[in-house]
């Protein structure tokens, strides 16, 4: 059985095969439904007379922000634009909780832990790792992450941080999350700690193409259950325009929001 394991093995390793296993990107064709954009022509000054080519607001400009918040159903003033990619401000928001903190810096404290829904993104689990934050894995079932497991972790652990997760289209297995499942995950976080983080990245909030099920926005869930000031929502137009060539959104509770500006 091993042998005939290790010589399948050799003989695929010997096709030396290319084969892209990164998660995420759109196809060619669905770029190439992007390309007339590269040619629009653009009237230059937004309502309030900012040339929009130049470097804009540090939150980003207005029109930006009302779209991103538009998106994610929130405020506007709780909603920022990056640059490219989501997935660095995430960053940003693990980095501004380690170095600063809200009240006592990841940095000075031992033993962190987040919880992450598997499968899921390999991007997330390298960025918890670079920060040194040991990840305790949750299973998907379809429908959102397995209550029971998750609060199992939460009586068996201390110095747990949060969650990070992807709740409409999970990559890979493609999971939705149902409404009740995120009002469980949001009742249980803050029962737990009330700086339980939720990093919910809604990196497929936009790409219903066949029906699927609904949701309701994750602000509005998250404020139901009191927990905006835990949570920080994020997507962006990565995979709705050109991989990495988009806006990227952040929407977050005041307290978070001031530390990720
Ligand atoms: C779940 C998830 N989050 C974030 C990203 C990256 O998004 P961005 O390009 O906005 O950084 C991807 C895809 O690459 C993804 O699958």
């Amino acid at each position: 059985m091993e042998e005939s394991l290790e010589s399948k093995f050799a003989s695929l390793k010997a096709k030396n095969m290319k084969i892209d296993l990164t998660r995420g990107k759109p196809g060619s064709d669905q770029l190439d439904l992007s390309n007339d954009l590269l040619n629009l022509s653009i009237q230059v000054e937004n309502s309030t007379g900012i040339d929009v080519r130049n470097y804009g607001d540090p939150l980003g400009i207005p029109e930006a922000r009302e779209l991103g918040a538009s998106l994610l159903s929130a405020p506007v003033e709780n909603t920022m634009v990056g640059e490219q990619s989501s997935l660095l401000l995430i960053y940003q928001l693990i980095l501004a909780n380690y170095l600063f903190g809200l009240e006592n810096p990841w940095k000075n404290q031992r033993d962190l832990k987040f919880i992450c829904p598997v499968p899921g993104f390999d991007r997330h689990f390298r960025l918890l790792n670079d920060f040194g934050i040991e990840m305790l894995s949750v299973p998907l079932t379809g429908t959102g992450v397995d209550i029971q497991k998750f609060q199992d972790l939460l009586t068996e652990h201390q110095d747990i941080k949060g969650i990070i997760c992807v709740p409409r289209h999970s990559n890979p297995s493609g999971d939705i999350y149902s409404d009740q499942n995120l009002l469980d995950l949001f009742r249980l976080g803050k029962d737990y700690s009330n700086e339980f983080l939720f990093i919910l990245d809604h990196a497929y909030l936009l790409h219903d193409f066949a029906p699927s099920s609904s949701q309701t926005p994750s602000w509005e869930l998250a404020e139901r259950c009191d927990t905006l000031d835990q949570t920080a929502i994020f997507c962006s137009f990565s995979k709705v325009t050109f991989g990495g060539g988009g806006l990227s959104f952040a929407a977050a509770g005041k307290k978070l929001f001031t530390l990720l500006e």
